[in-house]
Formats: structure tokens, sequence, C-alpha cells
């Protein structure tokens, strides 16, 4: 496997999340913080399709809406992905429900912000792991 040479070989640093007792089941992989598996990338486009950072900033950082950074530290991926289909239109979350891109692609947008509250990504603009 390429990436597991360029481990070895280059020593790159290999980060792998899997929600807790599940180790094997990996969220996301990145390499030198910005390089990151299809599917995590899938979850950048997604973001960026969808301009979640006109509320949440560029760098997930917070601005009219809070902060991903903080929140996906303490929301479930239950909890993100109830906040994303559905929104919170009184407090001006728009619900994503009738996005085809959004609801296809919320495990991967949540591995992606996931990584990036983790500290693991550390750009918001990713690129695909070769
Ligand atoms: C029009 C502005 C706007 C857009 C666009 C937007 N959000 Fe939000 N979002 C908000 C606001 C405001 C809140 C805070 C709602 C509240 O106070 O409960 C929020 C809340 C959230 C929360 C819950 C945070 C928490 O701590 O409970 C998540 C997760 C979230 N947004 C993700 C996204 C994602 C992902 C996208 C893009 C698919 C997106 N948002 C697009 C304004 C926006």
């Amino acid at each position: 496997m390429k990436v597991l040479r360029n481990i070895l070989s280059a020593g790159f640093f290999l980060v792998c999340f899997g929600s807790p007792g599940h180790a094997e089941d990996k969220l996301y992989t990145v390499v030198d913080g910005t390089k990151v598996d299809a599917e995590t990338m899938k979850g950048f486009r997604t973001w960026r399709a969808a301009a979640c950072d006109r509320c949440h900033g560029a760098n997930q950082e917070g601005l009219v809406g809070p902060s991903l950074i903080q929140s996906l530290k303490i929301l479930s991926k239950e909890e993100f992905a109830k906040s994303v289909i559905e929104g919170r239109l009184e407090k001006g979350m728009p619900a994503f429900k009738t996005s085809k891109m959004v609801t296809e692609n919320i495990d991967h947008l949540y591995a992606y912000l996931k990584g990036r509250a983790d500290g693991a990504i550390t750009k918001a603009k990713v690129e695909l792991l070769k």
C-alpha cells in the first residue's frame, strides 16, 4: 500500500480516529495535516459546495454561526447530522435536507469537520492523498 510505504520511508504522520471502542473504524485519514483520503475529500468538497463558510467562517472558526472547530468537539455524529439536515431555522441555521450533495455526503462532511476539530487536519483547504 502506497500510503504505508510513504509513512515508513518518509516518516509521514498518519492519523486515524474511530468512534470510541471501535478503533478499526477509521473516520478519516490525514497525512501532513492537509492530505486526506478520498472520502474525507468529498466532505471538504461538500463544505465548499454548500458554502457553509458563509456563516461558519472560511476556517470553520465561526462567523454569524458558531465555530465548528468547537462544536464538533462536543456534538455527536447524530446531533451534527440532525443540525445540518433539519437546520435550526429559528436560530438562522438553514436546513440542508433538499441538498442532494449534503444529504449524500453527510458522513464525509462530518469526517472532514471532525478532523478539523481534532486538530489532525491543520488547514481548512485539503488535497487528495495520493
Ligand atoms: C445562513 C448561515 C448558515 C449557513 C449557510 C450554515 N450555517 Fe450552520 N449554523 C448557523 C447558525 C446561526 C447556527 C447556530 C444555531 C443555534 O444557535 O442553535 C448554526 C449551527 C450549526 C451547527 C450546530 C452547532 C452547535 O454547536 O450546535 C452545525 C453542526 C452547523 N451549523 C453546520 C453547518 C454546515 C455543515 C453547514 C453547510 C452545509 C452550515 N452549517 C451552513 C448558520 C449557518
